[in-house]
């Protein structure tokens, strides 16, 4: 099997989980989604209500912040890959609205197994931690932000990450030059992702500016399948 039908399999594996009890309120499984050869896996907490309703991960107001910001850094959505740490949507009922839920230790802990497969079944250069759900995740202990971001963190289970806030964390800032200096600090982290993915992608002038090798070296994804 190659990836893309590795990953498909899972993806269809995934859509029947019950292994905690999230799948029950939410519509379903949102599984991740980019090019089998992505070079760089981007995770996320978990879908949210638009995610939840369309099957797709990042596309509602944190998703589309996501987009402009990977433009920005000169990163293409469609070459990347994008997931979440946790596959069910949680939520608390206000009336007719869904209120984002933060998953628990235990969910993070179950969900974990797909993320890992995604990651392994990927082997991705770069494995980036969007907020601190995901950092927890892929650590399997917390794993704070502050300290880690923007840098590559080597995780006492052989994974290699790269962190960074939440997108949904810039939507929240309420001071209107704060959310700006934020905003372009998140890009400049996506702009270091992009570097160490080696991904080949257009400048402004349409020029490839770095080397065709996107996937890493052999022993790398090694290294990776075995960590994860
Ligand atoms: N926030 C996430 O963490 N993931 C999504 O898919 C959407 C919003």
């Amino acid at each position: 099997m190659n990836v893309e039908e590795r990953l498909e399999r899972l993806r269809q594996e995934a859509a029947h989980c019950r292994a905690c009890p999230l799948w029950a309120a939410a519509t379903q499984t949102v599984f991740g989604e980019g090019p089998a050869d992505a070079a760089i896996v981007f995770v996320g907490e978990q879908p949210g209500d638009q995610e939840d309703k369309m099957g797709r991960p990042f596309v509602g107001p944190a998703g589309r912040l996501f987009d402009r910001a990977l433009a920005e850094a000169g990163l293409d959505r469609s070459r990347v890959y994008v997931t979440n740490a946790v596959k069910h949507f949680k939520f608390t009922e206000r009336g007719k609205r869904r209120l984002h839920k933060r998953p628990n230790a235990g969910e993070i802990r179950i969900c974990r197994r797909w993320l890992f497969d995604e990651i392994t079944t990927l082997a991705p250069r770069v494995v980036v931690a969007l907020g601190a759900t995901a950092a927890q995740s892929l650590a399997e202990r917390p794993l704070p932000i502050g300290v880690n971001r923007g840098k590559i963190v080597e995780l006492r289970n052989g994974l290699r990450i790269f962190a960074t806030v939440h997108p949904s964390y810039l939507l929240r800032v309420p001071d209107e030059a704060a959310k700006a200096a934020e905003y372009d600090h998140f890009v400049k982290d996506l702009r270091a992702v992009r570097q160490l993915s080696g991904e080949i992608v257009k400048t402004r002038a349409g020029e490839p500016d770095s080397p065709p090798d996107r996937r890493g070296t052999k022993a790398g994804r090694e290294r990776l399948r075995r960590s994860a």
